[in-house]
């Protein structure tokens, strides 16, 4: 059979690191595919500058119009990042009829159900297994492994730049802008790094996983994000002595009233696998009704765990060329017109636990001020440790573990602390899952 011909719109990090796997190991992938694979053109701003991958049998354009329009190709790969022209070029690719594979989270989780329907009514197909946890083939395993599942939550480290960070902050004690230099050197981050650090890539993925564990329209406008920017080394410290690790988690959680999306540092016990997944790599947990808890663990970013995952797309596509059209696996794993409109449930009416720490003045009575606050708002306290204060400080740090409760009525709570004359400056808040 005729080779199946790609072209690529970016050749950077990702799009590098898929030339170079389907160079090295093009023998063993089409014995897999049924057909051999080729990337004969491909797309980049500067296509003087060196390339991490051989580009001898490439034809190099800046102009990626080129590749969407040429009939000679099967599949376009959209790795150049972004979501306004990477949009219309995919819509103009599925126009023309091409398959596209992409690792663009973003785009995906914007403009996701806009792209579906083009590509349904167009009869091709849009993959993304890339887009999430990079290597660690997640939404296959939703999608496809755990389809006979009723998922009730799932939770997942899918940054992998800021568990990087997080990561070399507390074993190495260095500086976060340092770490996140490297990060960008080593090609993990994002073209905008605070995508990374302010938890949005994170919201992309997690609004991803959530429509194809729940079968919900993609909804990043309804994910509550929060990043590791305010995370001190402190913080670190004090969970560390009550048993926990911080970690910059996704979780997507199905509740009598609705599905909780959110993206926030998170305590978790230090026992659980997850809290010691570190560096770059990445970790999802899911749980469903019939196989209870799974985990998945890979490298999170990086030019060749990320072409693993494109280039396993591609071989669907291609296996798929050969195949029945109309036995494909839908875009978001549930059919189109089962697709369901459970709500999304507003920050205020998300479930969690707490960890607080605030600095108290030092003399009778604070405490008790404090937790009969919390007693007002219903919230129970776990723990509770009174630091020392610091050599010429008045001041005493106070960490506290509540159980689960409303995160209103945490905040309610919150406002009202900051306001006694005995408590300085904001309280530090972390969200506390026990995954159990
Ligand atoms: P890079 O910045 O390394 O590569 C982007 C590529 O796109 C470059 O080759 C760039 O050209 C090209 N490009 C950008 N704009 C244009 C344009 N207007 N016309 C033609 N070419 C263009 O990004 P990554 O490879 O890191 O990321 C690509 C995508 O993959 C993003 O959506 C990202 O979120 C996603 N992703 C990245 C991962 C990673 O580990 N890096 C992991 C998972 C997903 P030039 O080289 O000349 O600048
Ligand atoms: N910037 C992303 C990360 C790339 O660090 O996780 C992988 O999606």
């Amino acid at each position: 059979m005729e080779a199946v011909k790609i072209g690529v719109l970016g050749l950077g990090t990702v799009g590098g690191g898929v030339v170079n796997i389907l160079k090295r190991n093009a023998k063993e992938i089409s014995r897999r595919a049924g057909r051999e694979i080729i990337v004969t053109c491909a797309s980049a701003r500067d296509i003087t500058r060196e390339r991490i991958c051989d580009t001898q049998d490439i034809e190099l354009t800046t102009d990626s119009l080129e590749i969407i329009n040429n009939p000679e190709i099967d599949i376009v790969l959209e790795l150049m990042g972004g979501t306004t022209l990477a949009k219309d070029l995919v819509l103009q690719a599925i126009d023309n009829g091409k398959h596209i594979v992409t690792a663009n989270k973003a785009l995906i989780a914007l403009h996701g159900n806009e792209i579906f329907v083009k590509a349904s009514e167009k009869g091709v197909m849009v993959l993304f297994e890339a887009a999430v946890a990079g290597g660690i083939p997640i939404i296959k395993a939703i999608r496809e492994g755990l389809s006979g599942n009723q998922i009730e939550w799932l939770a997942g480290i899918i940054n992998g730049t800021g568990n990087f960070i997080l990561t070399e902050m507390r074993d190495k004690g260095r500086d976060f802008a340092d770490v996140l230099a490297e990060a960008q050197a080593l090609g993990y981050a994002e073209a905008d790094p605070t995508f990374d650090v302010e938890g949005i890539d994170a919201g992309h993925k997690l609004a991803i996983l959530a429509s194809l564990a729940f079968g919900i329209p993609l909804q990043f406008e309804k994910v509550f994000t929060e990043g590791i920017t305010k995370i001190t080394r402190a913080d670190v410290e004090y969970a560390e002595e009550l048993g926990y690790r911080i970690k910059h988690l996704g979780i997507a959680r199905k509740t009598a009233q609705g599905i909780e999306l959110r993206v926030h540092p998170t305590l978790i016990p230090a026992k659980r696998l997850i809290a010691n997944v570190d560096g770059v790599m990445n970790a999802v947990l899911v749980q469903g009704d019939a196989v209870g808890p799974t985990l998945y663990y890979g490298a999170g970013a990086g030019a060749e765990p990320t072409g693993s995952a494109v280039i396993s797309d591609i071989v669907d596509v291609v296996r798929v060329l050969s195949g029945d059209p109309e036995h494909r696996v839908p875009h978001l794993a549930f059919q189109a017109d089962a697709i369901s409109d459970i709500p999304v449930l507003p920050a205020e009416q998300i479930q969690t636990a707490y960890y607080l720490r605030l600095s108290a003045e030092d003399k009778p009575g604070v405490l008790a001020d404090v937790t009969s606050i919390l007693a007002k708002h219903n919230i129970s306290i776990e723990a509770l440790i009174q630091k020392e204060p610091l050599e010429g400080n008045t001041r005493l740090p106070v960490i506290m573990l509540t159980q689960t409760t409303l995160e209103k009525e945490m905040n309610a709570a919150i406002t009202e602390i900051e306001a006694l004359s005995t408590i300085t400056g904001s309280i530090s808040r972390i969200r506390l899952e026990t995954l159990g």
